[in-house]
């Protein structure tokens, strides 16, 4: 059923935004450092990162509403147990906050460097905001050591 898929998209698609954002952050980070030309190339790597974020957040966005780890819509579960089982909390509070927080930083990154005048500037302005985003995102997947139920991909 859709739900399923949903999960196993949302679940694969980690592995492509965490690919992404590595490429990105080592790029930006070497061709800050280098001073080193802002390509085409470069301008794509950052722009799809973006765009597979953006894609992530959207297929966690309609799981929000349909994953009965998140029992907040029609579910005669009060707000208070929820809070109290860490694996109902993670899911409705934690996780959906630190992603959003996350993306909203590296969509920031992203339109910022493209406002800066040099290429330098540029990429350290994606290192900057890029690296936070990944940072943030590893810490707020729920891996299957830390959250019971929780896959690889
Ligand atoms: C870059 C952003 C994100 C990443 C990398 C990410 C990653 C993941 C991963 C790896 C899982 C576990 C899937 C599994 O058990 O196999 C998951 C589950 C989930 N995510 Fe996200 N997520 C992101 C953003 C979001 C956002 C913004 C929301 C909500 C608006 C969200 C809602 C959910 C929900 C509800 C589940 C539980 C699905 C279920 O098993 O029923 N995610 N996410």
């Amino acid at each position: 059923m859709l739900y399923n898929i949903l999960v196993h998209a949302h679940s694969g698609l980690r592995w492509i935004v965490l690919l992404l954002l590595l490429a990105a952050v080592i790029t930006s980070f070497r061709k800050w450092q280098a001073k080193d030309d802002y390509t085409s190339g470069d301008n794509k790597l950052y722009l799809f990162t973006l765009i597979a974020t953006h894609t992530q957040v959207l297929l966690g966005l309609i799981l929000y509403f349909i994953s009965p780890k998140v029992p907040i819509f029609g579910s005669d579960i009060d707000f208070g147990t929820i809070m109290k089982e860490t694996l109902y909390r993670f899911y409705t509070v934690e996780h959906i906050t630190g992603m959003l927080i996350a993306a909203v930083l590296i969509t920031i990154g992203r339109s910022r460097s493209r406002r800066m005048g040099g290429a330098t500037q540029k990429h350290r302005t994606v290192f900057t905001f890029f690296a936070l985003g990944l940072l943030i995102i590893l810490v707020s997947i729920p891996w299957p050591f830390r959250i019971p139920g929780a896959g690889w991909f």
